[in-house]
């Protein structure tokens, strides 16, 4: 690749080699002032790390970087910082149990007569996160808020420090609406002032919203950079996947099956001032779709099912008979499983390995005095990492080292393996690429041929409709409707989502 002279950072044939595995081969990209760059490509495709190699957190095999023209080699991520390089990495790293404001100015406190001015921080940090639409207090620890918020706290701090170039790996993927339209305003203000953005998603309407030009890599290499306005959205996917794909999937209906007997009966369950009393009946070979906007109880809801939050109200009998589920343990005794939203807090054990993360639900199950062999760990993982065409170089590998959507698939295999007769899966697809949508999609509807009786819950609207037997729409924390046959169809459920209480009790 020849010198782009208006590049702020350009890498020229990057290529990082993990044991026996090529991240990334020989990978050329730039990134201008006053534009916002998408890096896009399936999970395991190679963003995170060119990212990590870009800001000094990797080291390179082979490669050049250059910063404003000049040859430059970071040894750590500070020294990327120094120059005006800020980053949000996938994996956020704050310090949970520190307060918010000392982690927007971790190593950067303002001082005054050499001592650190915490009045001035606290003034400060207020200031800057009222600007993302928080009014936190500032003096709380991280800890004590939602993901989201640690998120944008994240996002506040990488912007603080970048002078140059901004980087952000996947930071709306825990993010509402609401707080998506912030950062791209803020975004949206850097680019005017002639920063470089890099922008890591997942979401195709968000990069069609925000970028300039986008750069597709594939299994570790360069398949091409383009303008925003030389390409569309079947392009992009095709570059990415590398073949066509019915993108459409959500028009083709869940068939009119026939569901089993039921297998769970809700009446009036539910949990003062987190979920308004519930009456559902949930049947073998019936797949329940849960929409409803973030913070609409589905989450909640899921959270009940579970045993992570107790009842105070009604009932639950499972296969005729009532259960009392006060815990985990109490559901996975009666055949329940459930996949959470946020796979990085409640699901995936990073530093364990991908074969210990997949039987640890069933070694749970069978109680410890029964251990599994080795042998035996080998062939159930095996079996799965098969099944759901897990991406890994072994079944030892940490699963911290997959990327996002394959560790999803390492946490639906270890709750496939306790043989379940009732899914929960919450947000199944969220942060995981076009083809791994596709593929748990299909995972979905095979589970429910086979007579499982799945609940899940997803902002993926045409996913719902496309294997949903039933369609539960949520709001304010209670089932506001539910949808069936004809009416399973992304208009009527946006619709219903959207109706005030009383049109939706027709
Ligand atoms: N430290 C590591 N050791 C071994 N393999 C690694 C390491 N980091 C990444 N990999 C592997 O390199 C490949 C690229 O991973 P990377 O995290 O860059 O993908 P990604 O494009 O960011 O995917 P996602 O969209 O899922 O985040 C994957 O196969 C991953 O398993
Ligand atoms: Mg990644």
């Amino acid at each position: 690749m020849t010198n782009d002279q208006r590049a702020v950072l350009q890498a020229t044939g990057i290529t990082k080699t993990f044991g026996s595995h090529a991240a990334l081969k020989n990978v050329d990209i730039a990134f201008q002032a006053g534009e916002v760059h998408a890096l896009l490509g399936e999970n395991g495709a190679g963003k995170s790390t060119l990212i990590k190699i870009l800001t000094g957190a990797y080291s390179l095999d082979q490669g050049t970087i250059r910063l404003d023209g000049e040859e430059v080699s970071f040894a750590t991520p500070l020294q990327a910082q120094a120059l005006g390089i800020g980053t949000v990495y996938q994996e956020v790293n704050l310090l949970p149990n520190m307060t918010v404001m000392d982690n927007l100015y971790i190593g950067r406190q303002p001082r005054r007569f050499g001592l650190v001015d915490r009045k001035r921080m606290e003034r400060e940090a207020r200031a800057v996160l009222s600007g993302y639409g928080l009014d936190i207090d500032v003096r709380a620890d991280l800890s004590t808020f939602s993901v989201a918020v640690q998120q944008i706290v994240a996002i506040a701090r990488a912007v603080a420090l970048s002078g140059k170039v901004l980087i952000l790996d996947e930071p709306t993927a825990s993010l509402d609406a609401a707080e998506v339209e912030k950062l791209f305003d803020i975004v949206r203000r850097l680019k005017a002032r002639g920063l470089a953005i890099v922008f890591i998603t997942h979401f195709l309407d968000q990069v069609f919203a925000l970028s300039d030009r986008v750069t597709v890599l594939r299994n570790g290499q360069l398949i091409g950079t383009r303008a925003i306005s030389d390409i569309n959205r079947t392009e992009v996917v095709k570059m990415m996947l590398g073949k066509d794909l019915a993108l459409h999937h959500g028009e083709i209906l869940a068939e009119e099956s026939e569901v089993g007997e039921t297998l769970v009966s809700l009446r009036d369950y539910g949990l003062k001032g987190r979920v308004e009393p519930i009456n559902l009946d949930i049947h073998r070979g019936e797949v329940i779709g849960v929409a409803g906007l973030l913070g609409s109880g589905r989450t909640e809801m899921a959270r009940l099912l579970f045993g992570i939050d107790t009842a105070d109200s009604g009932r639950i009998a499972v296969d005729g008979r009532d259960a009392t589920i006060r815990s985990p343990r109490d559901a996975v005794a009666l055949g329940f499983g459930f996949c959470p939203e946020d796979r990085k807090l409640d699901g995936i054990f990073g530093d364990l390995s991908v074969r210990e993360n997949i039987v640890m639900a069933m070694q749970a199950r069978l109680g410890w005095f029964r251990a599994l062999t080795r042998d035996e760990q080998m062939e159930i993982a095996g079996n799965y990492i098969e099944a759901l065409d897990i991406r890994t170089a072994s079944a030892e590998l940490p699963v911290k080292l997959l990327s996002g959507g394959n560790q999803q698939k390492v946490i639906l295999a270890r709750w496939l393996a306790t043989d379940p007769r009732f899914l929960i899966l919450d947000e199944p697809t969220r942060g995981i690429d076009v083809g791994a949508h596709a593929e748990i999609v299909r995972v979905i509807s095979r589970l429910r041929e086979d007579g499982l009786a799945l609940v899940v819950i997803s902002s993926e609207l045409d996913e719902v409709v496309s294997y949903s037997s039933r369609v539960v729409v949520m709001r304010d924390r209670a089932i506001a409707a539910e949808l069936h046959g004809a009416d399973i169809n992304v208009a009527r459920i946006v619709e219903t989502i959207a109706s005030h209480h009383a049109e939706a009790e027709q």
